[in-house]
């Protein structure tokens, strides 16, 4: 620092550079004591978080500007808070700012030892929207990722289920009606019935599970079966009423949208049926050329869906927006207490489908 103020001139001189500096640089500074209250900010932190310096020196602390920190790619968290420790040279924050936003900062952040101690200056720039926009497409890659591979392996459970235990217990059902076709006593004979009860609602329940994972005709018959066999079961198991109208063309579309669809319809049915406490479930199914569009209507109690995104209680609702988003379409959430609940999924059909059409039938 000496031989800095001997090159650049006198202490004063110094000070009113470093002053300037500080004024005038784009990335955000701000100084926190040692218990974590903001002593000092700059212009820029002013401009990036909507507060006046007047209302963050001395009256906020850290933790009421900043939503968490991450470091690489990772959610953001308060463990291992930059705070511990005396400093942190790079990582994510994502700062609260006066409208409520939340506004993803790089930072860095130096515990100061001469002169100041305890004090932590921290320095905070603005993400540019292409690392931004590279950070959501590393989201979208790495979800698109999980659910691919959840699906696999939610094929291969079904698969091994039907193919595996099913077989072996429709052995073991075929086993014992020869057994209980032989000459038996009356008690063994009833004992006999009871296994073989026992072993139908085995298969059964393995049937179910297998259907549930994965249903197969998904992948031989197409969407509108599968929906169609989805249909029946909820209307069976829960007392729910489903009218599905079909418009458009019908056809077979790629194995990602139809998987997609019929995820997207799955979960809003359950959660219809789970939550809504309705009577009827209506589904228009719509094949308009460039674009398939689903709406699912029900008559039940309603929701207030932003309390619920915000409250993030389910992964149901934010896992079907991913997997619509992820072939470049939306969901649509419209629901208010009292007021029932409408979903409207748009996908839309990759080009050279959407004016060919795939000549595979779907029914
Ligand atoms: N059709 C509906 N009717 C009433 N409430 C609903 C409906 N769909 C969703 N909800 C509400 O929204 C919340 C979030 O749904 P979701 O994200 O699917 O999570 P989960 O089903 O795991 O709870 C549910 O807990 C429920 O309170
Ligand atoms: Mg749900």
């Amino acid at each position: 620092m000496n031989a800095w103020k001997e090159e650049r001139g006198t202490s004063q001189e110094t000070v009113s550079l470093l002053q300037s500096i500080f004024t005038n640089i784009s990335d955000a500074v701000l100084v926190v004591d040692h218990s974590g209250m903001i002593v000092t900010v700059n212009a820029a932190m002013e401009r990036i978080s909507g507060w006046s310096q007047d209302e963050l020196v001395g009256k906020k602390h850290i933790c009421e500007v900043c939503l968490g920190m991450a470091t690489c790619q990772e959610e953001s968290t308060c463990t291992d808070c930059f705070f511990k420790r005396s400093q942190m040279p790079s990582f994510e924050m994502r700062l609260r700012t006066k409208e409520g936003r939340e506004y993803p900062v790089a930072a860095s952040s130096t515990r100061l030892p001469e002169g100041a101690p305890g004090k932590m200056v921290m320095i905070l720039r603005d993400m540019t929207d292409q690392q931004r926009a590279e950070k959501e497409r590393y989201q979208h890659k790495l979800t698109n990722f999980v659910i691919q591979a959840q699906e696999e392996e939610r094929k291969r459970i079904s698969r091994e289920l039907h193919d595996g235990v099913g077989q072996a217990l429709y052995s073991i059902l075929v086993g014992l009606n020869v057994l209980g076709q032989s000459k038996l006593s009356g008690a063994m004979k009833q004992h006999v019935a009871d296994v073989q009860q026992l072993t139908a609602k085995a298969m059964e329940e393995v049937k179910r599970m297998a259907l549930e994972l994965r249903p197969s005709a998904l992948d031989d018959l197409g969407l509108l079966p599968a929906l169609r066999s989805l249909i029946k079961r909820v209307e069976k198991s829960f007392g729910l009423t489903v009218d599905l109208h079909v418009q458009g063309a019908r056809r077979r579309y790629q194995a990602a949208m139809e998987t997609a669809l019929y995820r997207i319809v799955q979960e809003a049915m359950t959660n219809t049926a789970k939550y809504a406490q309705a009577e009827k479930l209506g589904i228009v199914f719509e094949d308009r050329e460039k674009e398939v569009v689903v709406t699912i209507v029900d008559d039940g109690v309603g929701f207030d869906v932003e309390a619920a995104e915000h409250r993030g209680s389910g992964l149901g609702l934010f896992g079907m927006k991913e997997r619509a988003q992820l072939l470049g379409g939306s969901v649509d959430v419209r629901s208010a207490i009292g007021e029932g609940t409408t979903v409207i999924v748009r996908i839309p059909l990759p080009k050279g489908e959407a004016e060919h059409g795939d000549t595979r039938p779907d029914r």
